[in-house]
């Protein structure tokens, strides 16, 4: 299948995990791809592994600079950017009393304002250009409610979802589609943070909190990253044109919304 033939896609946080799954679906389905990461020897490397329509570029979604000339890169060596998946993102987890204003403000620029102002260049460019584009935020199941350990990230992705219904609604006009996917637990170095923020803060063992959200999702086990390429792959389709700044589930059941 080759759904996204002679399309060109920039994701962010793409050297590992989920990220990585979109580039290598992405390309199956005819893109080619940009792995923007502010690890770039792993950037580097996915992007080696995937071949010829894979590209890497630094980039810290923190730093305008480098948002700036992450794009540029991108679009020369590119041509264009079609696609944006603002994927690159940070877990913390600390009881209320425990939050550090450090931890805080560095979540929420890697979080928040890294996609709004990536989102921000990239529709720059495909304004510039009239370039009908597709931006895909990562919220997650985590942004539809707060958890008791987990304020500011679950602050973070309630943010993105409604960044994700602003920018919309905002850049429709554009006919650039700002649509979002809520994961839920997915397996991967992300949550093998998770596990240990829980471990410390719940005294479990290790691996006890990923066996218990797995055994807790209603499908019957955590997701995988390539459990969600396949709404990474409709949202950037023609088949999705007509859908305008919403944020599916993709979690196996965890939540109804
Ligand atoms: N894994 C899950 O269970 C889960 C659940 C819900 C939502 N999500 C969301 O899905 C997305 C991908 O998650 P993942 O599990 O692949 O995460 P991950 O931690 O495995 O990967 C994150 C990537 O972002 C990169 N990154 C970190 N800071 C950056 C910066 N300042 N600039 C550029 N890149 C930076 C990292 O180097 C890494 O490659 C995130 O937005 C995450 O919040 C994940």
């Amino acid at each position: 299948m080759t759904r996204l033939a002679g399309k060109t896609a920039l994701i962010t946080g793409a050297a590992r995990g989920i990220g990585l799954a979109f580039a290598k679906r992405y390309v199956a389905e005819g893109a080619r791809v940009c792995i923007a990461d502010i690890d770039i020897d792993r950037a580097l490397r996915a992007a080696e592994e995937i071949g010829a329509a894979a590209i890497a570029v630094r980039m810290d979604v923190t730093d305008q600079a480098s948002i700036d000339a992450a794009v540029a890169e991108t679009v020369e060596r590119l041509g264009q950017i079609d696609i944006l998946i603002n994927n690159a993102a940070l877990f913390t987890a600390a009881p209320i009393t425990e939050i550090t204003r450090a931890d805080y403000d560095r979540v929420m620029a890697i979080n928040v304002a890294g996609p709004l102002f990536t989102l921000q260049a990239v529709a720059k460019h495909m304004i510039e250009r009239g370039i009908k584009g597709r931006i895909i935020n990562m919220a997650s199941q985590a942004g539809r409610r707060g958890e008791s350990l987990v304020a500011v990230y679950c602050a973070s992705k309630a943010a993105i979802i409604s960044l994700t219904q602003s920018a919309g609604l905002n850049l429709i006009q554009h006919g650039i589609n700002v649509n979002a996917i809520a994961p839920g637990v997915v397996d991967g170095e992300h949550w093998d943070g998770v596990d240990a923020f829980f471990a410390r803060y719940e005294n479990k063992a290790p691996g006890q909190k990923k066996k218990e959200v797995g055994e807790a999702v209603p499908f019957g086990r955590m997701g995988t990253a390539e459990d969600l390429t396949g709404m990474a792959v409709f949202l950037a389709s023609d088949d999705a044109a007509y859908i305008v700044a919403q944020t599916y589930n993709v979690d196996g059941g965890n939540w109804m919304s």
